[in-house]
């Protein structure tokens, strides 16, 4: 049976790429199939988080997705520390990847730099535990960014090794699932960097809990060249900064690329911001809004994350259950 499993990471606020790219598809997808999302606060620590911060950024995580769209009735909706099945296969899935796989990961690269020798262990085994996430549930699609792409991908290679090393047909081998025109938001200072909680700069991202005039302001100060826009999209090439805002009105406005550009092909950015500027505030103020409502009542937040917890355990631990039988774990 199809099933969706995504999570996010509660390392930080919320930014309009996480949006785009994960959140705003992840509640259209619950009319289609099966939905389980995830705040991955196992993968957070994964480098240093204060404890109180953790805390706070989970909860507002939580209301993030609720404000989004992600119905607790509908989708199920839990941090992933509630629910040790994950952690628990994820020691399977670190016997089974190999240090050559996770050395390949781009974010790894990234994350630790030149100083891997200092980061911690668990920020290398990330992608073991991030297949333990998916497979747990045996998921079949898996939406994200493309950032995110090469660790679905391993996950799809720990799949097939178990299933090989065991001789079972087991794991499911899951589908990244990256569509649309934002699913990969860039930075409003600097079309070649992705937009990131992480970046010093403020006016680089548009934070979910950015108001109106903060959401205006930066998307006026964008970075943009001289020229008008195309009406075609070969006309973006080498346009980075045009691009991404050409595919960030897309994706708010749930329209192709192309039908962006036969309505504002022509037009120079003093004329096409503003337009983008009223459209962003349209549509992400109000989630800002309720994401501070849904924040003034934090206890209401955990009940949705622990009655969530409670049906994630009722899908993994059968399967759990199952691949320590497959391994010959005595029960
Ligand atoms: P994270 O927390 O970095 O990001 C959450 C989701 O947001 C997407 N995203 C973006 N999409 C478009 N443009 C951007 N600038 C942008 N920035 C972030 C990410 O691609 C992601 O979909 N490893 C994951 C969390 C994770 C997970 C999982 C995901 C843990 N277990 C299992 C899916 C399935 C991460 O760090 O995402």
């Amino acid at each position: 049976t199809p099933r969706i499993f995504s999570g996010i990471q509660p390392s930080g606020g919320l930014t309009l790429g996480n949006y785009l790219g994960a959140l705003k598809r992840f509640a259209a997808e619950q009319d289609k199939m099966q939905t389980v999302y995830c705040m991955v606060d196992q993968h957070a620590i994964t480098v240093w988080q204060d404890p109180e911060a953790l805390r706070r950024q989970t909860r507002e995580l939580a209301a993030g997705f609720i404000a989004s769209g992600i119905d607790p009735q509908r989708s199920i909706l839990f941090n992933q520390s509630q629910v040790a099945e994950h952690a628990q296969l994820g020691w399977i899935f670190n016997c089974v990847a190999r240090m050559g796989w996770m050395q390949r990961m781009t974010q790894w690269k990234d994350k630790a730099g030149k100083n891997a020798q200092n980061a911690s262990l668990g920020l290398f085994a990330y992608p073991a535990l991030m297949a333990a996430d998916i497979l747990v549930y045996h998921a079949t699609h898996v939406p994200v960014g493309e950032d995110q792409k090469q660790h679905v991908e391993l996950t799809r290679d720990i799949a097939q090794k178990f299933n090989h090393d065991f001789g079972v047909d087991f794991f499911p081998e899951p589908e990244p699932v990256i569509e649309g025109a934002a699913t990969r938001v860039m930075s409003l200072r600097d079309g070649s960097k992705k937009m990131s909680k992480s970046d010093p700069s403020d006016m680089s991202r548009i934070n979910m809990t950015d108001d109106a005039d903060a959401i205006a302001s930066k998307i006026r100060k964008a970075r943009t060249d001289p020229d008008a826009l195309p009406s075609e999209v070969k006309g973006l090439e080498g346009r980075p900064e045009a691009r991404n805002l050409i595919n960030i009105y897309a994706a708010l406005a749930d329209m192709s690329v192309d039908q962006v550009l036969a309505e504002v092909g022509g037009k120079q950015f003093s004329e096409f911001k503003p337009m983008l500027s009223d459209l962003a505030v349209d549509k992400l103020a109000p989630i800002g809004q309720e994401m501070a409502r849904l924040m003034a009542n934090p206890d209401e937040i955990d009940a949705i994350l622990r009655k969530g917890a409670d049906q994630a355990r009722e899908i993994a631990a059968p399967i759990l259950k199952k691949t320590y039988d497959i391994v010959g774990m005595v029960r």
